[in-house]
């Protein structure tokens, strides 16, 4: 079998802060990703994901670890190799304004990677395809003279996306794409990246701290909390059999469409659970124990490895 595209192995960062205190956002990260394949990554608020997605694009400095493209470990002194690593991964963001720059056309934002990266193509066959990808996003081709500011949230982020695709890419890291958008234009993003996933064979890293945002993409679903992995799991089994308790609670997060449904699930969520710990002080044995229903004298003391359970990975002493 081909090596992964992207490998993860044993990955920990930690930031030093201003007052010299250290922060572990990330310990002990493994995972791979195939290409072709989508993996969700979801946790709540500060529990590592952007700092994994920097960590990737060699934005900040793991403290251990490796991270391997295509079965080799990337080097951030191989200008070369990080040359075809940074066409190779594109990525998008929650906020898609921020992303674009706002002297720029979107005709000119579309075209300067072609320009800089496809110096086979010509200025006419760069327009063209610009044209191309504005189509393919769902967007006309006559928006190329016009600037960010004069579009709507969604069809910035669909910029953004367009603009991700233009240098064919093998992998798409996408960071909150949808979290800045309101809740129906969510859905026609999400429905967005899954047809181009489908339609152009795409391998995407999505993150989102909504396990309901992730579930129409993901083929696998990793779930990190205060930066460690809970549960990694296939998405359909994930979705209908959770094996984290944290998992779970995740779960239980996603709003229901039914009203009746939906009284029972607030009234369950707001009953007990407590606010995350902080990172500077990560609770001793399981991680997750001061939240936990199902918390154990052993899980105050012991760290639960993350163990092969049918198929998924699950870091529970009682999965
Ligand atoms: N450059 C940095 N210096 C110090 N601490 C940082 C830095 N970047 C992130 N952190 C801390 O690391 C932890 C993980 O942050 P990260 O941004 O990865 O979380 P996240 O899961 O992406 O959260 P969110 O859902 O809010 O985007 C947080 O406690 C955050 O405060
Ligand atoms: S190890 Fe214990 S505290 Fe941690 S998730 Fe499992 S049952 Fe809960
Ligand atoms: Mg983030």
């Amino acid at each position: 079998m081909a090596a992964p595209l992207l490998s993860v192995d044993k990955l920990s960062v930690r930031f030093r802060l201003k007052t010299g205190q250290a922060l572990q956002a990330l310990t002990d990260v493994s995972f791979t990703l195939q290409a072709g394949e989508t993996l969700g990554i979801v946790g709540e608020s500060g529990c590592g994901k952007s700092t994994l997605a920097r960590a990737i694009l060699q934005l900040v400095t793991p403290t251990q670890g490796e991270i391997y493209w295509q079965g080799k470990p990337l080097n951030p002194h191989d200008k070369a190799g990080m040359k075809v690593f940074r066409r190779a991964v594109q990525c998008i963001f929650q906020d898609p304004l921020d992303a674009l720059n706002p002297r720029m056309t979107v005709g000119g934002i579309l075209q300067e990677p072609m320009l800089a990266l496809r110096p086979d193509l010509s200025k006419a066959a760069i327009r063209q395809r610009a044209d191309e990808l504005l189509q393919a996003v769902g967007l006309e081709s006559g928006m190329q003279n016009r600037y960010p500011h004069e579009f709507s949230g969604g069809q910035c982020q669909r910029i953004g996306i367009a603009r991700a695709l233009s240098v064919e890419p093998q992998l798409i890291l996408c960071d909150e794409p949808v979290s800045a958008l309101d809740v129906s234009i969510q859905g026609q993003i999400v429905k967005l990246l899954a047809d181009l996933q489908r339609d152009h064979k795409l391998t995407l890293l999505f993150i989102s701290h909504d396990l309901g945002v992730v579930r129409e993409l993901s083929d696998r679903v990793l779930v990190l909390y205060l930066g460690r992995i809970m549960e990694i799991a296939p998405a359909e089994s994930l979705y209908q059999n959770p094996l984290h308790p944290y998992t779970r609670m995740l779960l239980d997060a996603i709003p229901l469409p039914d009203p009746q449904q939906e009284r029972a699930r607030l009234a369950k969520i707001t009953q007990g659970i407590g606010d995350l710990p902080s990172p500077l002080n990560p609770p001793p044995g399981c991680v997750f124990h001061t939240r936990c229903p199902q918390t154990q004298p052993v899980c105050r003391e012991q760290l639960p490895e993350l163990r092969e359970i049918s198929g998924r990975q699950v870091a529970c002493h009682f999965a």
